[in-house]
């Protein structure tokens, strides 16, 4: 290393904000990592002098540190059979289903569980060689549970602060998991805990009470003294995410982009409706359930081609767990089945893009749709909802949203939806597609205003603050 060694803002999130891939001549090249915390804290870190630790989405030996866009990047090395058992297990198989309402079945394996711990106590580490003395060092989401603990047993000098970017599943749930009683111990190591909505917060403070006996009075749980340890509180409350409004907002307006927009709908034959989703090809984003309502739009006659055209982007996600295979069939099946029966010979009912795009190309796909779909069966807070609405300073277009994302507790003047209603998913559709054009803009105004009054500066501002007035200083 030959920049400043030791940095007084750390964060530490499973992925760093690039993941390495390696050219076909050998190179490797640094693309954007996916996913809505890479989106986040990208913008929070522009401007800081700060230390991101994460893994840079490859096998094996980490990449040396380096400098990337005034942030200090260090690498944290996962084997091949690590990100087996530690990524696309423990977290991806073991707590995401669980961490959302059980959409598929968790799976429980014990070598998962020790490779979860181990590579948590390789990220602790690495925290620790980078955080200087009396450092604020903010972990990240659901990977990394163990690491609050590990960073205060080896530094007690420093502040810690965790956010979970996904729900924190309900004491009924969280029952099930055979480590529940580590997991919550390891984040009471921190000094503060920011979740996504207020139930989250409230969720876990009832499973500290349930299987620590912590003793827990509003927002506040406390741990009894044990181990010539003395009691210790810690506070967890709710601090929605968002976006960085204005630069997204900045982008949309700009020439290029709106003309992007254009282009886009040209190529797609000008529809008059253009519905548009864009997720990660994950089960709890809820496309087969989008899908379902859609074909059958179009068996009732209510949608034709060439009049409406639905563009699913589904960002390849975790390929090789199962769950996530069979997903990708599914939806690939059942595009190919709407294809198949309802485009039109230069009309498509489905385009379906299984690719990543800049966020000049995204925004042009925002700016583009009269509708955007956004339907999660569960998500924690979905900024693809919040990202839609900054790029519309047209007024234009309609949000259908789920009632199980954390954004509809911010969004709720959106089309709201249940996903899980198909009858009545199609209803809104169809009213977020045939509605008035003037209360359509009067909705999207609303929308407008309250993504504009939260934004990431804000939401990271906030999150510093709790964690700056935690209940325990550091020693
Ligand atoms: P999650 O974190 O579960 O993936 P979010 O909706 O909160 O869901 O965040 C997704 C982020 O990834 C957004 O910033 C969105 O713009 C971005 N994104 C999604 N799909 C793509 C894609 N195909 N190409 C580029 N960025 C994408
Ligand atoms: O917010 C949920 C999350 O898991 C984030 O941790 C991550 O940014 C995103 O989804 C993408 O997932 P992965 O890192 O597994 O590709």
């Amino acid at each position: 290393m030959d920049k400043q060694t030791t940095f007084d803002f750390v964060v530490a999130a499973n992925r760093l904000p690039v993941d390495a891939v390696e050219r076909e001549d050998g190179e490797v090249e640094w693309r954007r990592s996916p996913g809505g915390l890479v989106t986040a804290m990208d913008s929070v870190m522009r401007g800081r002098d700060g230390a991101w630790v994460g893994w840079a989405g490859t096998p094996g030996e980490a990449p040396a540190p380096f400098e990337s866009e005034g942030m200090w990047l260090h690498p944290v090395p996962v084997s091949a059979e690590e990100i087996e058992h530690y990524y696309e297990g423990f977290s991806n198989d073991t707590l995401w289903p669980i961490y959302h309402d059980v959409i598929v079945p968790a799976r429980f394996r014990r070598t998962w569980w020790h490779a979860y711990r181990r590579v948590n106590e390789r990220f602790a580490e690495a925290v620790c060689e980078v955080a200087a003395k009396g450092a604020t060092v903010w972990v990240h989401d659901y990977q990394l549970q163990l690491v609050p603990e590990l960073v205060r047993e080896r530094r007690p000098d420093v502040r810690i602060g965790w956010f979970n970017h996904i729900p924190f599943p309900p004491v009924e749930l969280f029952a099930q998991l055979p480590w529940r009683a580590p997991l919550l111990r390891g984040l009471l190591g921190a000094d503060y805990l920011g979740f996504q909505r207020t139930a989250d917060a409230q969720n876990f403070v009832r499973a500290c009470r349930s299987y620590l006996g912590a003793t827990t009075k509003g927002d506040r749980v406390t741990l009894p003294a044990e181990d010539g340890q003395p009691t210790r509180t810690v506070r967890a409350s709710a601090v929605p995410i968002s976006i960085d409004v204005a630069s997204l907002t900045e982008l949309a307006r700009s020439e290029s982009v709106q003309q992007r927009a254009q282009e886009i709908r040209a190529s797609l034959g000008d529809p008059k409706t253009l519905l548009l989703g864009v997720d990660r090809l994950d089960y709890t984003k809820g496309i087969r359930h989008r899908l379902k309502a859609y074909e059958e739009l179009f068996e009732d006659g209510a949608l034709s081609c060439p009049d409406v055209t639905l563009v699913q982007v589904a960002t390849p996600s975790r390929e090789r767990v199962d769950a996530y295979k069979r997903l990708r069939t599914q939806i690939e099946t059942t595009v190919g089945r709407i294809n198949g029966t309802y485009s039109t010979v230069g009309a498509t009912a489905v385009h379906y893009l299984h690719q990543s795009y800049d966020r000049a190309e995204m925004a042009a796909l925002y700016l583009a749709a009269d509708v955007m779909l956004v339907t999660p069966l569960r998500d924690g807070m979905n900024l693809v909802a919040k990202e839609y609405v900054a790029c519309r300073h047209d007024l234009g277009g309609a949000l259908v949203l789920s009632e199980f994302t954390g954004a509809y507790h911010e969004l709720s003047q959106a089309f709201i939806c249940n996903p899980h209603d198909i009858e009545g998913l199609k209803q809104t559709i169809m009213r977020a597609i045939t509605g008035d054009e003037r209360t359509k803009r009067r909705m999207m105004s609303a929308l407008r205003k309250r993504v504009t009054h939260n934004d990431v500066t804000r939401w990271a501002n906030h999150f510093l603050a709790n964690l700056e007035a935690s209940p325990e200083k550091p020693a």
